[in-house]
C-alpha cells in the first residue's frame, strides 16, 4: 500500500472523529498516517486510547492525551487498519505486534472503523499469516496445536509484544469459519489472543484504491 493511498485513507477517517471524544486508535502504518492527520487536524479530544507503545509515542508528540483504558470507560469510536479483510468485516490483524490491545479496544468501541487498501480485501481469510500471542512458556505446546488445526507456525523470533510474550505465525491455515477458529484457539492454554477479528469485526472498513476510497459495510 502506497503512502499515498495510506494518507488517503487515513483522512477520510478523520471525517468520523468529533471533538471532545475519547478515540480508541490502534498501531500500524497506516494508522501512523493517521495520527499524523489528527495531529494536523485542528480536532480536540478529550483523549485517546491507544493500542501499542508506538502509538503512544506517537499521539504523545503530537500533543494528544493518551488515557488508561480501564479510566475511559466505553468508546463510541475506534480507528485501525488490518492485515486482511474479508466480506464480512471479519479480519486478520497483529502483523505489527499489536493484537491483544487492539482487541481489547475493539471490544470497548461502539463503533470500529478499519482503514486499508484493496490489497487487504480476501474472500477467505488466512493468505496472511494468523498471529497468535503466547505466554512465552507455551510456545511449543501451542504451536502443536497449530499443527493440529492444519497450520504452519512460525515462531516471530525478533518480537517481544508490549505485553511481554511471544507471537507465532501460523501459515497455511484455512479461515472457513473465522469465528470458530478464533474461539478454538482461544481456549488453548497459553494462549493470549489470535489475530482472528471474527466474533467482533470492524463496522465499517474504508477501502482506498485507484478511484478513490470505497465506504464497505458487511454483507
Ligand atoms: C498491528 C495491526 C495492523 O493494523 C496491521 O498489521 C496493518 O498494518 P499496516 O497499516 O502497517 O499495513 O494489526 O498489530
Amino acid at each position: 500500500m502506497s503512502l499515498e493511498l495510506k494518507q488517503q485513507v487515513a483522512a477520510e477517517a478523520l471525517r468520523y472523529v468529533e471533538n471532545d471524544m475519547i478515540l480508541g486508535v490502534g498501531t500500524g502504518s497506516t494508522v501512523n498516517c493517521f495520527i499524523d492527520a489528527l495531529g494536523n487536524s485542528g480536532r480536540v479530544l478529550e483523549g485517546a486510547v491507544s493500542s501499542s507503545d508506538e502509538s503512544t509515542k506517537r499521539l504523545k508528540a503530537l500533543g494528544i492525551p493518551v488515557l488508561d483504558a480501564n479510566s475511559a470507560g466505553p468508546l463510541s469510536l475506534y480507528i485501525d487498519g488490518a492485515d486482511e479483510i474479508d466480506p464480512h468485516l471479519r479480519l486478520i490483524k497483529g502483523g505489527g505486534g499489536a493484537l491483544t490491545r487492539e482487541k481489547i479496544i475493539a471490544e470497548a468501541s461502539e463503533r470500529f472503523i478499519c482503514i486499508a487498501d484493496a490489497s487487504k480485501q480476501v474472500d477467505v481469510l488466512g493468505r496472511f499469516p494468523l498471529p497468535v500471542e503466547v505466554i512465552p512458556m507455551a510456545r511449543s505446546l501451542v504451536a502443536r496445536a497449530m499443527v493440529k488445526l492444519g497450520g504452519q507456525p512460525l515462531w516471530r523470533e525478533d518480537c517481544v509484544t508490549d505485553n511481554g510474550n511471544w507471537i507465532l505465525d501460523v501459515h497455511n491455515l484455512d479461515i472457513i469459519d473465522p469465528i470458530k477458529m478464533e474461539h478454538d484457539i482461544n481456549q488453548i492454554p497459553g494462549v493470549v489472543t489470535v489475530g482472528l477479528f471474527a466474533r467482533r469485526p470492524a463496522d465499517v472498513a474504508l477501502i482506498a484504491g485507484r478511484n478513490g476510497i470505497e465506504v464497505v459495510n458487511a454483507e
